[in-house]
């Protein structure tokens, strides 16, 4: 990042990993990291444990899958789960790529050309001090918009429904435009985890003007 960024994420670090977990991280993760070169991408931005990630791999065989993640965990548990009992990689994740960190840091050059950004369950820093925190600014969205092929969308889902209009006003300022709403429910574990005491998730596709 050029500047200073504001940390949109909480902590990166939860419980110690387990022996092989941490192996993984030491010996797979630097085997996947994005590659500029590599072109047919999809993104998704804050994987959690990569539930979706998974998914949209298995949906998308000749297409490279970039997932970027900066908790630790998070990272370690879709490492754990693309590899077989031996260690490697599983042949229907082998088009997954990993980025542990925060995803600005690979957008700033605007060198990708995605066809799909996903981007579900942001964190909702849902106390007004925060709002800053959020991630999807106007200015990012921009970011985004940079790093779309044309015909490109992007996807974000959320049951923050205060962070969902707060999300619909910021693109008034961005070079994206509306092109759905849709109700359609895609599981993640954040959204497992908290069916039963938030609103159901709304979302929002966006594509370039
Ligand atoms: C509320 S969780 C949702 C996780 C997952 N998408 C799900 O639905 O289960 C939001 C995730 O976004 C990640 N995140 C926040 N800011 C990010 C950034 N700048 N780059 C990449 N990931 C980010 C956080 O670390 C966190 O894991």
């Amino acid at each position: 990042m050029e500047k200073q960024e504001i940390r949109t994420f909480g902590r990166r670090h939860g419980k110690k990993l387990s022996a092989r977990k941490a192996w993984l991280m030491e010996n797979i993760l630097p085997k996947i990291a994005p590659n500029e070169s590599e072109s047919n991408e999809i993104l998704e931005i804050g994987f959690g444990a990569g539930e979706h990630v998974r998914e949209i791999a298995i949906a998308n065989p000749d297409k490279i899958i970039i997932g970027a993640e900066p908790f630790v965990n998070g990272v370690a548990a879709l490492l754990s789960a693309v590899c077989d009992s031996d260690n490697n990689i599983k042949d229907e994740y082998k088009n997954i790529r990993v980025w542990p960190d925060d995803v600005r840091l690979i957008l700033n050059n605007g060198k990708y050309k995605f066809s799909e950004i996903w981007v579900l369950h942001p964190d909702p820093w849902p106390k007004a001090r925060h709002e800053k925190r959020r991630l999807l600014s106007s200015e990012f969205l921009n970011l985004l918009s940079k790093n779309l092929a044309t015909g490109g969308k992007i996807i974000i889902g959320t049951d923050h429904w205060g962070y969902y209009d707060w999300i619909l006003d910021q693109v008034k300022n961005t070079s994206l435009k509306i092109d759905a709403t849709e109700s359609e429910i895609i599981q993640t574990r954040y959204q497992q985890k908290n069916m039963a005491h938030t609103d159901s998730p709304k979302y929002i596709i966006l594509k370039n003007k």
